[in-house]
């Protein structure tokens, strides 16, 4: 046999037993991953898991109205977040509304704060301290004190209300009493009209405030009143050039109390009172004092101003109206441009939280 032969009689012998079905499979799948082997789709599935480690675990959830530690408060029916200290005296607060809710008496002090007593001491830490808007104190150990301005005191801080502007702070604190209610529930605003008695008694001559007057009436349900003058006021009466006008004779009288057509019936069972008038070299017309000293509104009622003018802000003519009648609750209030949109009305209403 020929070298040439003998050679290639090895190569075929080679291979020939060098590739078996058996070493062709061992040698292609310690390789490539086999493309159409029946069982290469299974192991591309995710691995099955213990039962235990597929269920999501949740933990278990309070009621989201009574988390455990939380502090919630509302300030004459407004709700109002506050940023709770984290002291000895606040967690004895917690303490003490955990089985009821506690409301709190308070009155107005100094011009920037209302105070009341809750009846019992609290664990006390005081320090000088120069309080801000918003912040909440404990004063003598068993009063609390809110601050729509500052002071500087010993005081032990329990918190700071924190969702609201000084604005806002003010028109929520600066009357003469308000109730504070604080628990371990929260606290939903209670709606505008279901127990609520709303009244809105506007004077108006050339009819801008009437217009404003009846969008809030439409919007609140609040009964509608005019102001009407015994007298009615002629152009004449209303030329703001002639210095000699009616209108300028009155609102230059300190004692002017022009006479009303005719008074309200059971002014006394509304708890709301919205008030318009229109602007007069800047203040309130003289006939709005009339109306406020001559009627029998209940102490407890809230007045919430609104104005129209031609251009001038509301200036002092509310803050001079409520010391006409400065037992009432007076919430800051607004002006409105002639001819104003209802929606700039009802989104100032909403704004009021009421
Ligand atoms: C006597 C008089 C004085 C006024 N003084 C002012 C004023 O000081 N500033 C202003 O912006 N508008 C002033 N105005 C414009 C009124 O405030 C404005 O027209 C208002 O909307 C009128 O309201 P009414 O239509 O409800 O009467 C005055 C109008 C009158 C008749």
């Amino acid at each position: 046999m020929k070298w040439n032969n003998i050679l290639s009689l090895l190569l075929v012998l080679s291979l020939f037993f060098g590739c078996s079905e058996e070493n062709k499979t061992s040698q292609t799948a310690a390789n490539v991953p086999p493309q159409n082997d029946p069982v290469a789709p299974e192991q591309n599935q995710p691995e099955p898991q213990d039962p235990i480690d597929q269920q999501e675990i949740t933990e278990p959830q309070m009621p989201a109205d009574q988390q455990e530690g939380m502090l919630y408060a509302a300030i004459d029916n407004v709700p109002v977040t506050i940023q709770w200290e984290e002291n000895d005296s606040v967690k004895a607060l917690h303490e003490l509304v955990k089985g009821s809710d506690i409301t709190i008496d308070m009155s107005q002090y100094g011009g920037f704060e209302q105070v009341g007593s809750l009846g019992q001491s609290l664990p006390k830490n005081d320090v000088q301290t120069t309080t801000a808007p918003g912040d909440i104190v404990l004063y003598s150990g068993n009063q609390i004190v809110v601050f729509y301005g500052s002071n500087s005191w010993d005081y032990t801080r329990l918190g700071k209300i924190s969702d609201k502007s000084e604005t806002e702070l003010k028109a929520l604190l600066d009357k003469e009493n308000v109730t504070m209610k604080i628990s371990s529930k929260n606290i939903q605003s209670e709606p505008l009209s279901s127990d609520k008695k709303l009244l809105v008694a506007y004077f108006s001559v050339t009819k801008h405030t009437k217009s404003i007057a009846e969008y809030i009436s439409e919007y609140t349900g609040a009964t509608l009143y005019e102001i009407v003058s015994e007298t009615p006021y002629t152009d004449a009466d209303i030329n703001y050039g002639d210095k000699s006008s009616r209108t300028s004779l009155e609102q230059n009288d300190p004692n002017a109390r022009p006479a009303i057509a005719s008074t309200i019936e059971d002014i006394e069972q509304y708890d709301i009172i919205y008030l318009g008038y229109p602007i007069w070299w800047g203040e309130a017309p003289k006939i709005m004092y009339t109306f406020l000293e001559g009627a029998q509104i209940k102490v407890s009622t809230t007045i919430i101003p609104f104005c129209t003018s031609a251009s001038s802000g509301m200036g002092t003519s509310a803050t001079n109206l409520k010391e006409a009648a400065p037992s009432l609750n007076w919430l800051e209030g607004r002006r409105f441009a002639i001819g104003a949109e209802k929606s700039a009305v009802t989104e100032w209403i909403d704004s009021l939280n009421l």
